[in-house]
């Protein structure tokens, strides 16, 4: 399950019903699925082929569906992360910057952990969601947000698209960034 940290104060929220109460105050999306569903051989494995990754599309098969019908998505595909991704430190660094999409970003973690820095409203301003296998999120469009991994370097989630268009990173830098 998801965890919060206000980069400001340092206050961090957990539980499911804290963690879905703030998010939604946030305009953030926040969902979550049976990460157990997925086969016990790539629970554990970042490093993919292109049959593990359409053995997790399937896996996920109704799931995505069911939110792409929802809210308009028309494509799909599967990001992994990890030691073994070359340049990784590269990627990173680029991921790292604050920055804007005219499309949301929705990620559906199936394994391994990963960061998304995201800013609230102006009281609350960035806050840090922590996300573990299961947990999905919707960055809304135009709000500032960048993602990172955590410590042990390791994700695959699915990404859901609207059209290409929207993907594209919009870097800037807010001096509210803390
Ligand atoms: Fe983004």
């Amino acid at each position: 399950m998801a965890e919060i940290r206000i980069r400001k104060t340092d206050e961090r929220i957990a539980g499911e019903a804290n963690v879905r109460a703030f998010l939604e105050r946030q305009n953030v999306l926040y969902e979550h699925w049976d990460a157990s569903k997925l086969p016990m051989e790539l629970r554990n494995k970042f490093s993919l082929t292109d049959e593990d990754k359409s053995k997790i599309l399937s896996t996920f098969e109704t799931e995505i569906n069911d939110l792409a019908g929802r809210r308009g998505y028309r494509t799909w595909d599967i990001i992994a992360l990890s030691e073994s991704t070359p340049n990784l430190d590269e990627l990173l660094k680029k991921f790292e910057q604050v920055h804007t999409h005219t499309e949301d970003e929705v990620r559906a973690i199936t394994a391994g952990r990963g960061i998304f820095i995201i800013k609230g409203d102006d009281e609350t301003g960035y806050f840090d969601v922590e996300l573990e296998a299961g947990d999905v999120i919707s960055v809304p469009e135009s709000q500032p947000h960048f993602f990172t991994l955590m410590e042990n370097r390791q994700i695959v989630a699915v990404r859901l698209f609207i059209e290409p268009a929207g993907w594209v990173a919009q870097p800037f830098d807010d001096p509210a960034f803390v």
